[in-house]
């Protein structure tokens, strides 16, 4: 890696779309390779690891959460991080994406708190997907993942990445690739050099209830 030897960390980098030939998934892999030419270890998923039915609290009553959740759950816990590549359906996430989400949330502990997290688009259209972003952070920064402040949407896809899968032009390949380098180094700090104590109130300001809160405490101690 550039610069200097980076201290362990592990990304799951996720395409969240189920098509073969989809646009965020070879964004994703782009992300991945990226990630570990800056010295961080990968484990790269796709949507279709994680199959898995509406959403349904009758089975969540039952503690019958579906394979695909515990997977995602999983790998979302041995990681360090989340990159996750989605594509943007109606200026909005995916259903299927905010099905997982849900889902996954309702698991204990809630392993979205504390995680840091990387949002990239890929779109045909001239915004690149990057409302569907938007509309992502807000599920994602509600359970307590710290999103970073840069996303990455990459405009017109279809033609902006070349045959070896990277973006065609030199420029926005070095803004990717900077944009990533800058995460991973957030990422290292968050694990490595804890200055942060984090606790996460799912209604912070609401008065407290026994019956209806949520509330974890991060211990981010170095491991
Ligand atoms: C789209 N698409 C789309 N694109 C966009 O930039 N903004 C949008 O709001 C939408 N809305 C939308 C809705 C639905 C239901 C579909 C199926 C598609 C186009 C979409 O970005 C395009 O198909 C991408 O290629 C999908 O991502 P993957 O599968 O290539 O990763």
């Amino acid at each position: 890696m550039a610069g200097r030897d980076r201290r362990p960390i592990h990304i799951l980098v996720f395409g969240a779309s189920l098509r073969r030939a989809s646009l965020n998934n070879r964004l994703a892999s782009l992300a991945a390779n990226v990630a570990e030419r800056n010295g961080a270890t990968v484990d790269e998923a796709r949507m279709a690891d994680f199959d898995c039915p509406f959403y349904d609290g009758d089975r969540e009553a039952a503690q019958d959460f579906p394979d695909g959740v515990h997977a995602f759950c999983r790998r979302l816990k041995a990681a360090d991080a989340f990159i996750v590549a989605s594509p943007e359906y109606n200026a909005s996430l995916p259903g299927v994406l905010k099905n997982l989400i849900d889902w996954t949330s309702r698991l204990r502990p809630q392993p979205f708190n504390g995680k840091q997290g990387f949002l990239i688009s890929a779109s045909p259209s001239m915004v690149g997907g990057n409302r569907g972003l938007w509309a992502l952070r807000i599920p994602f920064e509600h359970l307590g993942a710290r999103i970073y402040p840069d996303m990455f949407s990459l405009a017109q896809a279809h033609e902006a990445l070349d045959k070896d899968g990277r973006i065609a032009n030199d420029m926005l390949q070095k803004r990717f690739e900077d944009t990533i380098r800058c995460f991973l180094d957030l990422v290292e700090a968050a694990k490595h050099y804890p200055g942060l104590q984090k606790q996460w109130v799912e209604f912070l300001g609401e008065r407290p209830d026994k019956a209806t809160d949520r509330v974890e405490v991060n211990d981010t101690e170095a491991a």
